[in-house]
């Protein structure tokens, strides 16, 4: 283990929204970001700009479509060249849209289960060694309805079960050097395509929370942190972070 005490993140999907909230809370608390995208180079430079004017040098970015199986190591080994080292891995990189049973097919199944579990796999195993070294952390962004499925969303449903199958088997794997474990957002922030935008849809999710209010990104941004730097004795834990949706 290095003894500095800088901290490095890298954040999949970082560019955006939760991903974007969760680097900016980071980076609040000392830690180096790598900001990890595919698409949104945009966002992502706008980010990387606004977080290294806030600390030089602080932060910076790493392409990589997460369906690929070879972007795994390719991610990793950028951000050691990078920075040195990584401390914390949030995988939060997700793709999401419907697959009723009838219409489903084999490329709907390799990008879902691609990006919400495989990647989140084969990355934690391209890190193994690094977050070691650093006695690090692990956070996977489940879903809140996890346990409960979601109807024809059967392929999301499955991947992200197996996210949290997946967090329990790297706690025991990885232990004791790294921590695993997990947060299960509720409703944060509606899908971009416009998907379950039909009249009293979103209405009738809000109410289904005990708090009777839709979340914000830095909730779960705030609870990712903890877990990261603060919940040294958690492990193969689950935070949800759903207003009580889970419970309804
Ligand atoms: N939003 C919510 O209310 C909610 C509710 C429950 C769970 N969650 C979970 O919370 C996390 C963040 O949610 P979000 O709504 O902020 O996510 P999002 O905007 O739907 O997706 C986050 C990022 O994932 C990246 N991504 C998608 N496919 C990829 C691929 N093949 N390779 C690499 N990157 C890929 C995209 O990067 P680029 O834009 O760079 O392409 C995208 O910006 C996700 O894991 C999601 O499942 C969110």
């Amino acid at each position: 283990m290095k003894t500095n005490n800088k901290k490095i993140a890298l954040v999949t999907g970082g560019s955006k929204r939760i991903g974007a909230s969760i680097c900016e809370e980071l980076h609040k608390s000392n830690v180096d970001v790598m900001i990890h995208y595919r698409n949104s180079k945009e966002n992502a430079v706008y980010l990387k700009d606004k977080l290294n004017k806030i600390r030089v040098n602080s932060t910076d970015i790493v392409q990589g479509d997460l369906c690929k199986i070879d972007s795994y190591e390719n991610i990793i080994s950028n951000v050691i060249k990078r920075f040195g080292q990584l401390d914390y891995l949030v995988n939060n990189a997700s793709s999401y849209f419907p697959t009723q049973l009838n219409a489903l097919n084999e490329s709907d199944w390799n990008d879902l289960i691609s990006t919400n579990l495989k990647a989140p796999l084969f990355l934690c195993q391209a890190a193994a060694k690094f977050l070691k070294e650093q006695k690090g952390s692990i956070v996977n962004i489940t879903d809140a309805k996890e346990n409960n499925p979601k109807k024809n969303y059967i392929i999301y449903n499955i991947a992200k079960s197996g996210l949290v199958s997946l967090t329990r088997s790297l706690a025991i794997d990885l232990a004791p050097d790294v921590r695993v474990n997990a947060v299960a957002p509720g409703a944060i922030l509606w899908p971009e395509n416009n998907q379950e935008s039909e009249a009293g849809y979103r209405e009738n999710i809000i109410s289904q929370t005990f708090l009777k209010k839709q979340g914000v990104p830095k909730n779960i941004a705030k609870a990712v942190v903890f877990l990261l730097t603060a919940a040294t004795y958690s492990t193969g834990a689950v935070i949800h972070v759903d207003g009580g949706s889970t419970h309804k």
